[in-house]
């Protein structure tokens, strides 16, 4: 049992991409690095929290002090968040792929009928971990946080994203590749709740962690 202002309380985070396998040696993903969501873990934990990270695929050390669990799917990771529990905060960083391949073969696909023909890959949608952990009901953490990763209109979209899938606060940022967000070691991002939005001066993803640390604690003790 940790000391901290966050003692005793259950944290999940997720973070990192999904990979959804088409075949042995071929997937589909999103683009993420992780930093953001292992960043948020160590702050957290480093606040006292009982922090459990669920990532996919990444090539980051797993932080200390964190229960780690790694996946690759969406599916896998669904199944880890969800037995889990339950959290009293759950912040979801994740880069999760919204669709997979609806088979996945058992062998590598294979070349045939020429060079100027290609499968036609069905996809399916993945499980929507964030909004089915803010869904309401017994059980549902006091406080789930989403990001929402966007390349034009952020807070128009990360707005109505708060709105959808339920959550209660999401951190917003823009992605586009002249920002260097994504995959750097900065980040910009705006704190979207039910009654605010503020805007965050752009500062390391550490920082980002830090402070988002400091005002789930914040919220939590109010
Ligand atoms: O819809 P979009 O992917 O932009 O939503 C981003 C937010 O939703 C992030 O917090 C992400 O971790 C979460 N998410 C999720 N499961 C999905 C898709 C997104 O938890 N299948």
């Amino acid at each position: 049992c940790q000391a901290g202002p966050l003692a005793g309380c259950r944290i999940v985070v997720t973070a990192g991409p999904t990979h959804e396998p088409l075949d042995p040696v071929r997937y589909l993903a999103n683009r993420s690095s992780g930093q953001q969501g292992f960043a948020l873990a160590s702050a957290l934990a480093d606040m006292g929290a009982s922090v459990t990270l669920v990532s996919g695929p990444v090539s980051l050390p797993a932080p200390a002090g964190v229960m780690y669990l790694a996946c690759e799917t969406a599916r896998e990771m669904q199944a880890l968040v969800m037995g889990s529990g339950p959290f009293d905060v759950a912040v979801c960083t994740a880069a999760v792929a919204d669709w997979r391949p609806e088979h996945e073969a058992g062998q590598k696909i294979k070349k045939t009928g020429g060079s100027d023909t290609a499968p036609a890959i069905k996809l399916v949608p993945n499980p929507d971990i964030l909004a089915e952990l803010s869904a309401p009901g017994a059980g549902r953490p006091r406080l789930v946080v989403g990001f929402a990763a966007e390349t034009e209109n952020v807070i128009a979209h990360a707005t109505a994203k708060r709105q959808r899938k339920q959550c209660d606060w999401i951190v917003a940022n823009d992605v586009s590749p002249q920002t260097g967000n994504m995959g750097g070691v900065n980040n910009e991002v705006v704190l979207i709740t039910a009654s605010n939005v503020e805007h965050w001066p752009r500062m390391s993803k550490a920082d980002v962690a830090k402070q988002l640390a400091a005002r789930i604690t914040d919220w939590l003790s109010e």
